[in-house]
């Protein structure tokens, strides 16, 4: 995409970028207490913002929603943590299935803060603010880093800086599809360049790089373009596939011989879910056509079985490692499933119908799956409040390792991964 720059007088430009000034802004005011308030900021695909709000009142009912724009919240904690506990909280361990990201904050820079004589937003300034904010937490830590590492005492140094923008539109509108922008790219030199030399000492050799990914464990200051003036601070520690990206944002490209874009979903799904496919390994797609999904799975050197009524791509069609069994699943006998280990569906159907079929086929005693990597795709947002009944009827049949997120690259529906562990033969 070609990289719209900063405005000569202003801040940053945007492509495209709807006026959305006054749309959905919700703020609260938050309750009065003598510790400074500590918020966590959140972004989620655009339209998930009801689904995210729900999810965390249910996992932290102590925690205050406090303000929202499309794709973007804060929450306000209800205690003052320390930095430790406060490094401790990501999305797998409060287990959200809508967050795509999580960061604690350290503050909103906007025209308030930051203005030039006439009022408008200053880019310079803000970006000293920036490190201001991130000196407020890890100034300390970072200059006395070399002492401390001769005393052989942790410290918390920012190791990358994590620059990612909300979503402009709902996934698939226009073809939008969430993704680093230009902008986000622009931000992220000017505050590599700008970084104060205690901050430079700590960054990871390849922090010139956006999309080069963080090594778990890392610390990564987190700025979020919520508006073209108006970005919100934060950090996080690298816990897991999606907090290695800015945004959870990965730099997956749809390859040029990819049947469909289900391709980028179950390529996330496997990396996300560390599923161990490999060659031989024996997997079912059900609702494979036209064949995304199994060319993830091929090109791991698995044997595919592809169940679906539909036409298969010609290209998937003759890969040797691929069969098509043609029909519903619900058609096909189940003995041709004997050897099989891995699952994954596809189906454009509701749900009930996506569970009703996996569970039909893996409760039986001649199937002997170890990993399922499904979608359930949401018709309706109104099923996002079933998604904890759902996990508990996986749960149900005996895969003890259950987990969901919507992907970067799910639509309107959410993938689940469900392992059954030790893995029997
Ligand atoms: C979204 S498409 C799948 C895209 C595919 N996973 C890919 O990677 O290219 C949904 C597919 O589910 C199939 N489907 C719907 N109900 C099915 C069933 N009961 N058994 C098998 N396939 C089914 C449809 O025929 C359709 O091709």
């Amino acid at each position: 995409m070609p990289t719209p720059l900063f405005s000569a007088n202003t801040g940053l430009k945007f492509a495209n970028r709807p006026d959305l000034s006054k749309e959905n802004q919700v703020e609260n005011s938050p309750a009065k207490s003598s510790a400074p308030a500590q918020f966590a900021l959140f972004t989620c695909q655009r339209g998930a913002e009801n689904a995210l709000k729900k999810e965390l009142e249910r996992r932290r009912p102590t925690w205050r929603f406090s303000y929202s724009r499309p794709g973007f919240l804060t929450f306000r904690l209800s205690e003052s943590e320390s930095l430790d506990k406060r490094l401790a909280l990501d999305v797998p361990s409060l287990r959200l299935v809508f967050a795509r990201s999580c960061a604690h904050s350290l503050g909103r820079v906007s025209a308030r803060e930051c203005s030039d004589a006439a009022g408008n937003f200053d880019v310079s300034k803000a970006l000293v603010r920036v490190w201001e904010l991130a000196a407020s937490e890890f100034g300390n830590e970072s200059r006395s880093a070399e002492t401390a590492r001769r005393l052989g005492r942790q410290i918390h140094t920012i190791a990358r800086i994590h620059v990612y923008e909300r979503d402009q539109f709902a996934v698939g509108v226009r073809g939008y599809e969430p993704g680093l922008t230009s902008s986000a790219y622009e931000l992220h030199k000017r505050l590599y360049e700008t970084a104060p030399k205690e901050f430079q000492n700590g960054f990871a050799t390849d922090a010139r790089k956006l999309d080069a990914p963080a090594e778990p464990g890392e610390i990564c200051l987190d700025v979020v373009i919520v508006e073209e003036n108006e970005w919100h601070v934060g950090f996080h520690r690298v816990s897991d596939f999606h907090s290695r990206y800015p945004g959870g944002l990965s730099p997956l490209d749809l390859p040029t011989d990819a049947t469909s874009r289900a391709f980028l979903k179950f390529e996330e799904g496997l990396r996300w879910s560390e599923f161990p496919i490999e060659i031989d390994s024996r997997c079912v797609d059900i609702g494979a056509s036209p064949g995304g999904g199994s060319q993830a799975l091929l090109a791991r050197g698995a044997l595919v079985l592809g169940v679906d009524p539909a036409e298969i791509d010609p290209l998937v069609l003759a890969h040797p490692n691929f069969t098509h069994l043609r029909g519903k699943i619900n058609q096909l006998r189940r003995k041709l499933f004997r050897k099989s280990r891995w699952f994954i569906t596809d189906m454009n159907v509701a749900p009930v119908y996506t569970l009703d079929a996996l569970e039909e086929l893996v409760m039986r005693d001649d199937v002997s799956a170890r990993g399922l990597l499904f979608t359930l795709k949401f018709f309706d947002w109104k099923f996002a409040d079933d998604v904890p009944e759902y996990i508990r009827r996986v749960k149900s049949w005996g895969f003890n390792h259950v987990r969901a997120r919507q992907l970067q690259f799910n639509r309107q529906e959410i993938m689940v991964a469900a392992l059954k562990k030790p893995f029997v033969k």
